[in-house]
């Protein structure tokens, strides 16, 4: 799976010309063999949704709100990601964990809401440069797995991206061993959490300064399943040429 993050860039025409774009490179190469989605901001989820309609391109949302409805002032219900065509939403991406303060537990809660809604979850774990310093990695991961997947996760309905806090938008990445061993790490967890066979087949992702540059070393990994990719999402050129590397 290659997923494009788009934060909060973009306005609308240029936000509607990279969505043509992206969707007319997918046409083209129908067969790929990889899933592809895009989460714009909210505003412009209708309009990128029918910028990549029928491309096979799916469309993802950045966040929800951990209740189906309600007066929660600025938020947006899974409900109605769901109704405007969203597949996909990513949760618990570091930035909300930081700027917003979501914890693991707020996160699981999230992460129900959007299944719930028949919404397939991209969860976001991740250490910060700190606790990487502290060789503190490996534990870190394990317990956001622990707190931010809840029950009722699957393969179906669940996608692990792993992003170190301190390789996103920053331009360093882990050294390919590095994000092997948290990834060999995760792919274990998902085995005891949902059994050896669902364990194998449940994507974890790496996320965090990919680029077309260093995306064939980092795809070619044993348990990385594909890329969350934030900054080189935005120009069709870079999304494309990580997602070739797939090919
Ligand atoms: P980046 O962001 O590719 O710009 O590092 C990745 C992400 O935060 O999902």
């Amino acid at each position: 799976m290659i997923a494009g993050n788009w934060k909060m860039n973009g306005l609308l025409e240029d936000s509607i010309g990279l969505a043509r774009d992206v969707a007319e490179r997918r046409r083209a190469l129908a067969d790929a063999p990889f899933d592809m989605v895009i989460c714009p901001p909210f505003p412009l989820l209708t309009v990128v949704g029918e910028a990549i309609a029928d491309s096979g391109v799916m469309l993802g949302a950045q966040n929800c709100h951990h209740q189906d409805k309600g007066a929660h002032t600025g938020d947006v219900s899974p409900a109605l990601l769901a109704a405007l065509g969203c597949t996909h939403v990513i949760l618990g991406h570091s930035e909300r964990r930081d700027e917003h303060h979501e914890s693991d537990q707020h996160v699981a809660a999230k992460v129900a809401a959007a299944h719930r809604h028949g919404l397939t979850t991209i969860v976001c774990i991740g250490e910060t440069q700190e606790q990487h310093e502290a060789g503190r990695t490996l534990d870190v991961v394990k317990q956001q797995i622990a707190g931010s997947v809840p029950k009722g996760s699957n393969p179906a309905n669940t996608v692990i991206a792993y992003e170190p806090v301190w390789a996103i938008g920053s331009g360093l990445t882990p050294t390919p061993d590095d994000v092997a061993k948290v990834h060999d790490m995760v792919r274990e967890d998902m085995c005891a959490l949902f059994g050896e066979d669902m364990g194998h087949t449940i994507r974890v992702l790496y996320g965090g300064s990919v680029k077309p540059e260093n995306a064939a070393e980092l795809l070619a990994l044993d348990n990385v399943d594909g890329g969350l990719i934030g900054g080189a999402s935005l120009k069709s050129d870079s999304f494309w040429g990580i997602a070739e590397k797939c090919l």
